[in-house]
This record gives structure tokens, sequence and C-alpha cells, in this order.
């Protein structure tokens, strides 16, 4: 792997970076079949990806790093491959907790975890619990997440403090259902990164992203690194993000 020379970090430190960056980790099967091996192995290999943005982010001082590892969709897959990506996550839980939360990680992960099966539950709940005072990185893993789930959980939540008779109907604006939605305590999603080619945003964060910036790479996952990190804050850096507002408003 390439590594950042010594004008990259003098580069970095003059970037506008992003606060909040959130990742569609895609081409994990395309990257293994180019090397003729079984989708799986390309999972497998995706984990180094995940370790090296993170090593980005938190040497970056990215406050939140938003990871898509799972889709509500993605139990649509053969059932092997749902097992296998099952029993990673598990596997990759154990052997990286220590380190994040040695490294001042804060681990959550988002999605609806009524679907996975306890243990896994237990771990995830034991891995936030262990690193819920850190905060050199907030890294969420969205697992079984769907942003459309998110929406519809905001709503039934804020129905629910109607009944209750909590709130009134008029109470409910843009901030109050923002409240509701994941990750709520977070900065506000700068940057979007979708690897694998494909720009779409497949259910991620549908109600986060109205202003984000949207970075796609043809970078397979498994190829991703602490330097294309880079490339996506340099293009970042670049843009200019109005809010509706004109181009002479906001320079
Ligand atoms: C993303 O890679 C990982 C998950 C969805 C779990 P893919 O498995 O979608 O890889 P491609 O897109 O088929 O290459
Ligand atoms: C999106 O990738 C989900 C994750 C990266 C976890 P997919 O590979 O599932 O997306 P589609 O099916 O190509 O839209
Ligand atoms: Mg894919």
């Amino acid at each position: 792997m390439e590594i950042l020379t010594k004008d990259d970090k003098v580069s970095v430190a003059t970037l506008k970076m992003p606060e909040h960056v959130a990742i569609i980790m895609d081409g994990n099967g395309r990257w293994a079949k180019q090397k003729g091996k079984l989708r799986t192995f390309g999972h497998k290999a995706g984990v180094e990806a995940v370790r090296a943005s993170v090593r980005f982010a938190r040497s970056n001082h990215i406050t939140a790093l938003t990871l898509f590892a799972f889709s509500s969709e993605n139990w649509k897959r053969p059932q092997d491959e749902v097992s296998v990506l099952m029993e990673l996550f598990k596997l990759v839980l154990n052997s990286e907790i220590k380190t994040l939360h040695k490294n001042g990680v804060r681990l959550r992960v988002i999605g609806d975890l009524s679907a996975f099966d306890t243990k896994l539950v237990k771990k995830i709940k034991d891995a936030e619990i262990l690193t819920a005072n850190n905060t050199d990185l907030q890294l969420n893993i969205a697992a079984n997440y769907g942003g459309r789930w998110d929406i519809v959980t905001a709503a039934q939540s804020l129905a629910k403090q109607v009944s209750d008779g909590e709130i009134a109907v008029e109470d409910i604006n843009e901030s109050a259902f923002d409240a509701q939605t994941a990750y709520a305590d977070l900065p506000p999603l700068d940057l979007l990164i979708r690897t694998g080619g494909e720009k779409r945003i497949s259910n991620f964060l549908l109600w986060q992203c109205a202003y984000s910036e949207f970075y796609f790479t043809d970078t397979l996952w498994p190829d991703f690194d602490e330097n294309k990190f880079l490339d996506a804050v340099h293009d970042f850096s670049e843009r200019q993000r109005r809010f509706g507002k004109i181009s002479e408003q906001v320079t």
C-alpha cells in the first residue's frame, strides 16, 4: 500500500476537512471475482479498507465516520453470503474492539438490530458500552440499515409522543424530526463517498444527505486506502457549498 508522503501531510493540514463522512463500501464481490475468487473473499479483504479509513479519519480529526456495512435489502442475497457476512461482523467486532477503544474511538451500530442473532446483538451492545465515553472519532456502522427505515422509525416515535400527549402535532418540525433519526447527535453529513463505481444511494442516509457532497469512485472497496480517502477529501475541499444561496454570498 502506498503511504502518505510528507507533502501530502502538509497539504492535508490546509484542506477544508469534512466533519462527518459516510461511505457506501461497495465493490467487494466484483473485486473478488476479478481475482477468480468467491465473493466472500472480497468481503474479508474489505476489512483492511475499513481499518485504513478509520486510521485516516482519526489522524485527520474527522469527527464522525459512518460506514454502510449491510443494508436492509442485503438479506435478499444468497443465504451463504449473508451467513459469511454475519460471521465476519462478529469476528471483526472481536478482533478490533480493543484497538478501537485504545485509540479513543466510540463505536455505535445503527440499524434494525432485531433481525440479528442474540449473540451478535450482545457483542454490539458490549462494544457500544465499552467505548461510550471515547471522543477521538465517532465510528458508526450501519448494519441492517435503510434510510426509509430510519425515516419511518422517526415518524413512529413522533406519532407515539403525540398519542401519549407529550407533544402537539404542531411541534413536529424539521429539527424535531431530525432529533428522532439515527445519529441525531452527530454533525451534519458533509461528504458521502461511494466506492465500486455505482452512482446511487441504495437506501442509505436519505434524510441526512439533503445537503451532503457526493463523491463517487470506481475504486472497489478492498482497494480503498488512506490515499484514496485523501483524494475524496481533496475533491470535497474544492467544492463550494451554497445551501441555496448564490456564490457571492458564500465566498
Ligand atoms: C459491498 O460490496 C458489501 C456489501 C453490500 C455487504 P458488494 O458485495 O455489494 O460488492 P459488489 O457490488 O457485488 O461488487
Ligand atoms: C449498498 O451496496 C450496501 C452496502 C454497501 C452495504 P449494494 O451492493 O447492496 O447496493 P446495490 O444493490 O448495488 O444498489
Ligand atoms: Mg454492491
